[in-house]
């Protein structure tokens, strides 16, 4: 008998290349989503390479009735992947208040829900926001939690102290905390991958769209950082790398693989790349060249931040094996792609 899994946001970027892997891994998959930032296109796009077409509900999570009428009409589901939110950092200092309803009160409502529905674990979308600025890199999972620097980052935080106590006030599930560093890339069918709504305001998207001609040059956000070029460093990760750890977190928890009821992990790949670097690894890997600036640094932007992910590596068993090169071309597929079916 399939275990069933509950996608929240699972027509959006990182949660539609999860449902692949979860179907991949034998899940059946419940994707619920409000479609405020996806459409249902992208089941097309998880059909074609599955095979399956997961079964899809239409709803907003702040919607506690339609989350229980939702798990009523779909009975069995023994874990929830918690995906949906609002996650652009620059959109959340101007709307703080929709950014805090959505993204906590979405979360309440499923840990609310899961007792009565029988359900055993969540995995949470968390963030390596949450870090800040770290004092010592590469960052772990115990380094300090910093104040946030936007409204999008609190909310992860609170996010994390709300999972925190409800588990330690006995709830009866687990909770697996991923906090991601930098998603990039799509799926090497390139029949999904990231549909930002309007002008990007993460790199690669926006490094993509330039390469296709869509916009006119890139501007590189600073090049006076202390970083060996100048430019600010991340921890880009695949999304498929990414995706797969979710269900390794699911399996542990659905199959008691852990005594824990909390766990924290970094999905990072352990190198820091500075944007200057990715640019260059995407001329290198694709042989399109990239017309970039370098202007002013942006706002809020921190300086150098990547994962030590050992604790991910050993205890999940889990490693990124795709490179920032190779990763790089599955988003440039996917970028000649949607020029294909003109969308963009
Ligand atoms: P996304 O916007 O592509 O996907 C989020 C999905 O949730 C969208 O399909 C949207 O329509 C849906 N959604 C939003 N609010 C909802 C609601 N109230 N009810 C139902 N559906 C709702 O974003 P993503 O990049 O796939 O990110 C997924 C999760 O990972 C988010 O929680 C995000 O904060 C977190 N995260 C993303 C990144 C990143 O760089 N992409 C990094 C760290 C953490
Ligand atoms: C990466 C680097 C920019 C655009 C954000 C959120 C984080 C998470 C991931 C949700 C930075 C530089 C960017 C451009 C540039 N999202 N850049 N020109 O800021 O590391 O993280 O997305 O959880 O919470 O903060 O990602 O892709 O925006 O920027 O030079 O046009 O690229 O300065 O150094 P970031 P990003």
């Amino acid at each position: 008998m399939k275990k069933k899994i509950l996608v929240t946001g699972g027509t959006g970027y990182i949660g539609s290349h999860t449902v692949v892997e979860l179907q991949n891994a034998g899940y059946d998959v419940v994707i619920v989503d409000n479609l405020s930032n996806s459409n249902t296109e992208v089941l097309d796009g998880i059909e074609k390479i599955s095979g399956i077409r997961p079964v899809f509900a239409e709803l907003d999570c702040n919607d506690k009735t339609g989350l229980k009428k939702l798990l009523e009409a779909n009975p069995g589901i023994k874990g929830i992947i918690h995906f949906a939110a609002s996650k652009a950092v620059g959109e959340s200092v101007k709307i703080p208040l929709q950014y805090y309803r959505n993204n906590i009160v979405t979360l309440l409502n499923l840990l609310e829900l899961m007792p009565e529905a029988g359900i055993e674990g969540i995995v949470f979308s968390s963030s390596c926001t949450v870090y800040g600025q770290p004092d010592i890199l590469p960052v772990t999972e115990d380094a300090p939690v910093k104040l946030a620097l936007s409204p999008y980052g609190n909310t992860k935080q609170i996010n994390e102290e709300i999972i925190r106590d409800t588990i330690y006030a006995g709830a009866p599930f687990k909770s697996i905390i991923l906090r991601y560093f930098n998603p990039i890339g799509a799926h090497p069918s390139a029949e999904i991958g990231e549909l930002p709504n309007g002008v990007p305001q993460n790199l690669v998207p926006f490094l993509t769209q330039t390469a296709m001609g869509i916009r006119p040059e890139l501007s590189v956000f600073g090049d006076d950082y202390d970083t060996p070029d100048g430019s600010c460093i991340r921890d880009y990760i695949n999304v498929v790398d990414l995706a797969k750890a979710h269900v390794i977190a699911m399996d542990r928890m659905l199959n008691n693989q852990t005594e824990e009821k909390l766990e924290i992990f970094n999905l990072g790949t352990g190198r820091g790349v500075s944007v200057l670097e990715l640019i260059g690894a995407f001329e290198k890997g694709t042989r399109v060249k990239v017309p970039y600036k370098i202007v002013g640094r942006r706002e809020g932007d921190i300086e150098k931040v990547w994962a030590n992910p050992e604790h991910a590596n050993k205890v999940l068993g889990w490693t990124a094996k795709e490179s920032v090169e190779d990763t790089l071309v599955t988003a440039w597929n996917w970028q000649l792609k949607l020029r294909e079916r003109g969308i963009q």
